[in-house]
């Protein structure tokens, strides 16, 4: 029988009560079998959560608590392009963008998008390739050597984290640059490194409104036509964005214009022609591969049990900490040097989905939502914040990442890499007793004074709840599944908190103040008299060091 979701949430917290001793150490202890027990595994992707603070009736308990948030309605409604983002009335669809079965349909709000899909798809990989290629060519008639790709955002972030993590595949005559914030620093410290003359800007937003993104296309184009003239800027920009008027009204030309459409998420777009920089830069066939990697996903995540679907474990596990063991924080510890923007992708995907305070009632919600998400790659970490996650008072849940075999990356340094992210995961389980510095520090010889000062300081609680990510190696196709694993993770959690995970009021007031803050602060005579007293005395500070 399926239970209602607060009876679910209720035996949880029982649960939780009754369980509250318990430590991953005496898990691993009472169940010597433990990471058979508990791992899933998505063909050459191993998914290890032994290291977590929970047994077998704490998933049950997790399972009873999908079920009665009607997950599997849910996921049906997702994949059946019902408008699931309600307050903006529309379909989350990405899954769309990369289905590769050819002639299947798949549909947003009732109809079939899959024509165009394969139509946007086909143009935007045509060109890709053909720049890549050299087929489509600078002014000048030279091969581009440079992309930049400039947007903010999930037009950002998607591009410029796999454009990293897929470096290896980047055609060697071609160089990706990423440019986003309204710093001038940005576009400058870019420009000042560019052979214009073979540079090939892509603006890339959805709305094509965004400040920044607007700002940084329009300092680009003024230095394109300076350097090459007004009539080179037709070949050295393209456009990604759903909004094509607006785009025409810059002066792209239309065949250099890649569409897409409200029913993708900015945050879900880099499967769409906001991944333009990343197929040109790896080329059509392996962009196919990456597209193919969500698609495995999309397949485990509509037909894996929910014992052995990793998405679903990923987010009850999530919730299951937050919620139940009270850590508000997450961890992506990637053991793999290209992943170093992972994190900062994963804080706009899970922060700006689930980083929400009402139900999709619009009710107070009653469960903490998104944690705080953090990372950095390993080792890197380890010298860094790592003391903390080992002995702060706050446990972090973490994801540690990392790859079998490397690719072109010396494979003498990677066993190195792999017993460092064992090593601390097993530390941050383990722990190390009191006894047991005791007995380290008998045995170097220190009196029991000296002991007793220095001991308390060494002692490890353990007990401190990590997963890891095994894969065999960082190919297009394995990139794909890792973020659409996460997209789906955000998605279950999104369920069980019963918001709306596909739309971000949040960031709008910010905008609306920048926008009326912008004449004060560009006009040294405008009055602040309007403002409150902080921020009328910061801008009033600010034009004092202006004036020197
Ligand atoms: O301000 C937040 C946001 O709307 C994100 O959701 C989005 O990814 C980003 O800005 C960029 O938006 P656009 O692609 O429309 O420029």
């Amino acid at each position: 029988m399926v239970q209602d979701v607060s009876q679910a949430l209720a035996d949880l917290r029982f649960h939780h009560a009754a369980s509250r001793g318990l430590t991953t150490q005496t898990l691993f202890e009472q169940d010597p079998k433990r990471f058979e027990h508990f791992h899933a595994a998505l063909d050459d992707l191993i998914y290890d959560y032994s290291k977590q603070r929970l047994t077998a009736e704490t998933l049950d308990l997790l399972f009873a608590l999908a079920r009665a948030a009607k997950l599997d309605e849910r996921r049906a409604a997702l994949f059946g392009g019902e408008a699931i983002n309600i307050t903006e009335h529309r379909a989350a669809m990405h899954m769309a963008l990369r289905l590769m079965t050819p002639g299947k349909p798949m549909f947003a709000q009732g109809a079939n998008v899959m024509p165009e899909v394969v139509a946007a798809r086909d143009k935007m990989c045509v060109f890709a390739q053909a720049i890549r290629d050299g087929v489509i060519t600078a002014t000048n008639g030279a091969r581009f050597t440079d992309v930049v790709n400039i947007g903010i955002g999930g037009s950002d972030l998607g591009p410029a984290m796999a454009g990293r993590a897929l470096a290896p595949f980047v055609a060697d005559h071609l160089t990706l640059h990423f440019v986003a914030n309204v710093d001038g620093a940005d576009l400058g410290d870019t420009l000042r490194k560019l052979p214009l003359a073979t540079t090939l800007f892509i603006v890339c937003s959805k709305t094509f409104t965004t400040l920044e993104t607007m700002t940084n296309a329009q300092s680009a184009r003024k230095a394109v036509a300076s350097a090459l003239g007004e009539q080179a800027v037709g070949d050295h920009f393209c456009a990604v964005s759903t909004q094509l008027d607006k785009v025409a009204a810059f002066g792209i030309k239309s065949d250099r214009v890649f569409g897409f459409w409200d029913w993708v998420g900015g945050r879900y777009s880099i499967w769409s022609a906001i991944g333009l920089s990343l197929a040109i830069g790896i080329g059509r066939d392996a962009f196919e591969q990456f597209l193919h990697g969500a698609q495995d996903v999309d397949e485990h995540f509509l037909s894996a049990p929910l014992d052995q679907n990793i998405p679903v474990l990923m987010g009850l596990i999530g919730i299951w900490n937050h919620n139940f063991l009270g850590l508000s924080t997450q961890a992506v510890i990637p053991y793999d040097e290209r992943l170093g923007r992972f994190p900062a992708y994963l804080q706009q995907l899970e922060m700006e989905s689930n980083g929400k305070s009402v139900t999709l009632d619009g009710e107070p919600v009653t469960l903490s939502t998104s944690p705080v998400v953090f990372g950095e790659p390993g080792t890197n970490g380890q010298h860094a914040f790592f003391q903390m996650l080992h002995q702060g008072t706050q446990p972090v849940p973490i994801d540690f990442l990392l790859a079998a075999t490397p690719v072109r990356a010396d494979p003498r340094h990677h066993h190195l890499l792999a017993a460092n992210c064992f090593a601390q995961s097993e530390a941050l389980m383990r722990g190390r007793s009191l006894a047991d510095v005791e007995a380290q520090l008998h045995a170097q010889g220190l009196n029991s004074e000296a002991i007793a000062k220095l001991a308390p300081h060494k002692v490890f609680s353990g007990n401190r709840p990590s997963s890891t990510f095994l894969y065999k190696s960082l190919t297009p196709r394995m990139l794909g599944r890792l973020i659409a694993l996460y997209e789906h993770k955000v998605f279950v959690q999104g369920v069980i908190l019963n918001i709306d995970s596909f739309d971000q009021w949040g960031v709008e007031l910010g905008k609306e103040l920048a926008n009326r803050l912008v004449p004060i602060v560009a006009d040294a005579t405008a009055s602040t008299d309007a403002l409150d007293s902080s921020t009328a005395g910061l801008i009033a500070g600010l034009r004092a060091f202006e004036r020197g």
